[in-house]
């Protein structure tokens, strides 16, 4: 029998060695070597953004970034590292919200980002196979010529890596109609802990042959391997795509305004997603989209947009102004006005009122993000709640909490809570965990709807998640990571069990 002690990983695992990255330079280009040891010795400000999250939030010591090119490279790497216990952190495009990408201390960085080519696209099935660091914007662009479009959609587009969403799990804008990456995504390739590489990169639409062995790398935040290779399947554009925003004067109105929507637009609704007044602001103070006008915005108390996307647009643009008339014409309305989408940059304009609220909470101050999944009805009161909770502890202020704001997937039922702050300071912290996620547990919902565990909710797993349940994943990634280098100190609720076998 394995002998397995009770011991935090990140202290039994060692560090880059002058000899490990001589025995790297050897396997990789030196345009792939990033290191402040000798003989590299790159200076510290070029390891500066593999050791910082997006936020600013999480700072690593990495003294070592490698960016391999083939998956033979990335192999060859990781059998040296679970030889020599090297703790690894797999990073995408470094736009995760939750500081998984991050070293909690001087872990090597493996970055995906020179593994950036499309290996097949099939226009008739749709079937798109790419390396794990293409940017997901890029891959938009490399099927568009064939009227295909990606599954999914997000604010970071323009950066995150399909390895990285694939890590992640990650929802978005497009989930309500092309629900999750694990429904979407056919085959991974990935290299396992020991070095070995799984190939699992079908194309297949059904494979029932016994475990689905690949549903385990999505959302596994880069704890159980590297993702190296992506298969997904990619829907047709849609020939017709339209928006507009709807004003609502209470928020009470958004759940019976979800179900009239749903019911006359039906398969053209492609997004339906909410932000506050707060957030509103926030996006228009920050030059995200277009503002509405003072007298569109006047008595609102949050906003929604919703998307149409169809085959046949008269049909749908028909669809869609008889929904605006209905809902306006109403006895009781729902909402005060709504602002049609007349051209594209208008749609994009919208959208970006949503879409750039992330963006623009970021340069208001520092965010304390909760990503989380409660019932719909809930949304406002938790979002109302902490606000209460911050002011009860009298860190409501422009030097302390200056919003609280709440956004999100209403088609999915996640609540975006974002605290912004000047700073970020322990009395909020304390004053916002475990309060957030008490409230959260008290729903029977979600701490993590869809950015992760990774840093920041190691310790909050139990929340969501019963004790039976957290044994066998802890039991998984001792399967497969025995000697816990994959992304240590992540994910993980309590310190994972090293081998001491061998
Ligand atoms: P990284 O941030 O580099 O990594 C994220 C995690 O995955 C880390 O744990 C890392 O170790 C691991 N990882 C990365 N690549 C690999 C790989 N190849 N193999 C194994 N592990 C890997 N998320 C949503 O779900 N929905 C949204 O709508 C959304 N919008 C966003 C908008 C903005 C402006 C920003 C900044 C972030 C947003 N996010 C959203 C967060 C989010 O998780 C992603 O941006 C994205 O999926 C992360 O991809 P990445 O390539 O940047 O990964
Ligand atoms: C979003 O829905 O905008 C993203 O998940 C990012 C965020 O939560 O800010
Ligand atoms: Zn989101």
């Amino acid at each position: 029998p394995r002998a397995y002690r009770c011991t935090h990983s990140a202290s039994s695992l060692n560090s880059v060695t002058e000899e490990d990255l001589a025995y790297f330079s050897d396997i990789l280009s030196p345009s792939s070597v990033l290191s402040t040891l000798p003989p590299v010795s790159s200076p510290s400000s070029d390891l500066d953004l593999h050791n910082t999250d997006w936020m600013g939030k999480y700072k690593g010591h990495a003294t070592t970034v490698l960016k391999p090119k083939t998956t033979q490279e990335v192999s060859k790497i990781i059998k040296r590292c679970y030889e020599r216990r090297i703790g690894v952190v797999p990073q995408g495009g470094n736009t995760g919200l939750v500081g998984g990408s991050i070293p909690r201390n001087d872990e090597l960085v493996l970055s995906l980002a020179n593994m950036n080519n499309v290996r097949s696209f099939d226009p008739v099935s749709g079937i798109l196979v790419a390396d794990a660091g293409c940017i997901l914007q890029s891959l938009t662009d490399y099927i568009a010529p064939h009227n295909h479009i990606m599954p999914i959609d997000l604010g970071a587009k323009g950066s995150c890596q399909i390895g990285g969403n694939v890590s992640t799990n990650a929802g978005g804008l497009r989930l309500l109609r092309y629900g999750s990456l694990h429904g979407t995504v056919l085959g991974l390739e990935v290299v396992l802990p020991d070095g070995t590489v799984l190939d699992q990169l079908t194309t297949l639409r059904k494979d029932n042959t016994g475990y689905d062995l690949k549903q385990l790398f999505i959302g596994a935040e880069g704890t159980l391997g590297i993702v190296t290779g992506v298969s997904i399947l990619t829907p047709p554009a849609p020939q017709a795509s339209n928006n507009v925003i709807l004003a609502l004067p209470k928020f009470d109105n958004v759940l019976p305004l979800y179900t009239t929507v749903k019911r006359e637009l039906s398969e053209i609704l492609s997004a339906f997603e909410f932000i506050d007044r707060t957030a509103y602001e926030l996006a228009v103070k920050h030059g995200q989209g277009r503002a509405l006008s003072d007298d569109e915005v006047a008595g609102a108390e949050c906003f929604v947009l919703v998307e149409t996307s169809g085959g046949r647009r008269e049909h749908d643009e028909e669809k869609l102004q008889n929904l605006l008339e209905n809902l306006l014409e109403a006895e009781k309305p729902l909402i005060n006005t709504g602002v049609l989408s007349q051209s594209p940059a208008q749609f994009s304009s919208l959208w970006a009122l949503r879409e750039g609220v992330t963006e623009a909470v970021s340069k208001e101050g520092k965010a304390y993000k909760y990503d989380i999944s409660v019932p719909l009805s809930s949304f406002q009161e938790v979002v109302d709640g902490t606000r209460e909770q911050l002011r009860s502890k009298g860190l409501l202020g422009e030097n302390a909490v200056k919003h609280v704001l709440g956004y999100g997937h209403v088609g999915d039922g996640n609540l975006h809570l974002n605290i912004v702050a000047a700073s970020y300071s322990p009395e909020i912290q304390a004053a916002l965990e475990p309060y957030v996620y008490e409230v959260v547990a008290s729903h029977r919902g979600s701490v993590s709807a869809e950015h992760g565990i990774g840093a920041m909710k190691t310790n909050a797993l139990h929340y969501s998640k019963d004790p039976v349940s957290i044994a066998y994943m802890k039991k998984i990634k001792e399967l497969f990571d025995p000697r816990g280098i994959m992304n240590p100190g992540k994910y993980s609720p309590q310190p994972i069990f090293q081998d001491h076998s061998g």
